[in-house]
């Protein structure tokens, strides 16, 4: 089995396809909206040291379990448990990651099918397809059923095509894409009228709420989602890195990447949002916040581009062709879990189990697609305030309490041989054991 399990080629593969799936709607939507309504600075001041402090930690563990292991979350928890109940509980962990990052994707797939509907609708409009144009544009049940099953095909094609030609080929090809397509953006937003009204809302920080606990409730909770954290995602790409690698330092790489595009993204929204605010488009909600929820990105950020003339097709298009491949790079790590899981567990062929498990994923989303009041926000509740934490928690305590200290220490010497005496072995160990499972608890029950 072990010959024919995937591996990056790169570091550059590796950290493109990480910071790929870290790097999504969560980034470029959930961190600028946040930040705007806790504080702007307030908020990314918080955010900055919850992503070292607590985010961090919790990616090495991933990391470092995974590539230990070189296999899928359950299969890699049971080789670290010493005893029966530790190996049910590995067990039950690796089991419900599995099935949270399946129902993430059932709900990442809805609005990133939004995306992609948004994304040809400039182009529509460019071939005077009015109609078109307009339906792409309606939040009608088919148009959302219809990108749906099309968002999971382009996910399920790239993970059928395996880790070096499927997530290593796009994820460095995507990546750079959106990078450029960020920068050019925020350049061109930032010379607009209201653009610095924006800047000064994102920047100047409201102190006053840096000890509100929704704000740290917040900060925490998009540090772990923005990171993939918990579900498996960081553990199964950690055990495609090879045994050269140094895994503290690509690891701070991927959470630097991660939160600097957060960061980049929130000199574009934000500002936007005000540009928009100064051509006429509403941009406050009835209790007086700023718009954030879905009607930030399908009705206020269009409304922005339409009253931006000929040159505002051409801004819509490069902006949701950043979200649509921001999301993309996302939900392939997503599906890799549950298809790792398939092909090392069932030994399945790679690309039936892509399209089994995407198949059984796309029906889930349809039926939240007809049912969407409530479940909707049901799963998106259940799986990323409630799921995800608690396996963060999780893995901390495995990998602090229950996996053998100098194994893991073999593990990072493996591509870092002077681990043992460097500042990441001082500080981490002691991280993961206290730290980390009590700050997670503490904000949880907040
Ligand atoms: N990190 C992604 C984002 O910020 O949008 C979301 C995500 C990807 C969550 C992969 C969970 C996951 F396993």
């Amino acid at each position: 089995m072990a010959a024919a399990r995937g591996e990056f080629t790169s570091r550059f593969g590796f950290l493109m396809a990480a910071s790929g799936s870290a790097v999504g709607l969560g980034n470029i939507w959930g961190f600028p909206t946040n930040a705007a309504s806790n504080g702007g600075a307030a908020f990314l001041f918080t955010y900055l040291i919850l992503a070292f402090a607590l985010a961090y930690p919790a990616l090495m563990a991933e990391l470092i379990i995974g590539r230990h292991a070189r296999a899928n979350a359950v299969t890699a928890l049971r080789a670290i448990s010493i005893g029966g109940k530790t190996r049910l509980a590995a067990l039950l962990v690796g089991f419900t990651g599995i099935v949270t990052v399946s129902f993430i994707l059932s709900f990442y797939a809805i609005v990133s099918g939004w995306m992609i509907a948004f994304f040809l609708e400039p182009l529509s409009r460019l071939l005077g397809m009015e109609g078109l144009s307009n339906w792409l544009t309606s939040d009608a049940v088919v148009r959302n059923s219809l990108f749906v099953v099309l968002f999971m095909m382009l996910t399920v094609y790239i993970i059928s095509a395996g880790v070096k030609e499927g997530i290593e080929k796009w994820a460095s090809r995507l990546m750079p894409s959106l990078i450029v397509i960020l920068f050019l953006l925020i350049v061109y937003v930032l010379t607009l009228p209201g653009a610095m009204d924006g800047l000064r809302a994102y920047l100047i920080p409201d102190f006053s709420l840096i000890a509100d606990p929704s704000l740290l409730v917040d900060a925490m909770g998009q540090a772990f989602f923005s990171l993939s954290l918990g579900v498996g995602t960081m553990l199964i790409y950690g055990s495609y890195i090879n045994k050269q690698e140094n895994l503290p330092t690509i690891g701070s790489m991927v959470a630097l990447l991660d939160v600097g595009i957060a960061v980049l993204a929130g000199l574009l929204i934000i500002p936007a949002m005000y540009v928009a605010l100064n051509n006429g488009v509403e941009i406050y909600d009835d209790a007086g916040g700023l718009i954030a929820g879905p009607g930030l990105i399908v009705s206020v950020l269009p409304a922005l581009f339409d009253t931006m003339g000929a040159v505002g097709v051409f801004v819509a298009f490069a902006f949701f062709a950043l979200m649509t491949i921001a999301s993309l790079t996302s939900s392939i790590s997503m599906l890799e879990v549950p298809v790792a899981y398939g092909v090392e567990h069932h030994g399945l062929e790679r690309r039936r189990a892509a399209i089994i498990i995407g198949s059984i994923i796309t029906v889930i989303a349809l039926i939240i697609v007809f049912n969407f009041d409530p479940l909707f926000d049901i799963v998106v509740t259940f799986t990323t305030e409630i799921s995800q934490p608690l396996l963060g928690f999780a893995f901390c305590i495995f990998v602090a309490w229950i996996w053998q200290r100098n194994e893991i220490l073999e593990e990072i010497k493996s591509g870092c041989p002077d681990a043992e005496s460097g500042l990441f072995w001082k500080i981490w160990p002691f991280y993961v054991k206290f730290i980390c499972p009590v700050a997670i608890l503490v904000v949880y029950f907040q």
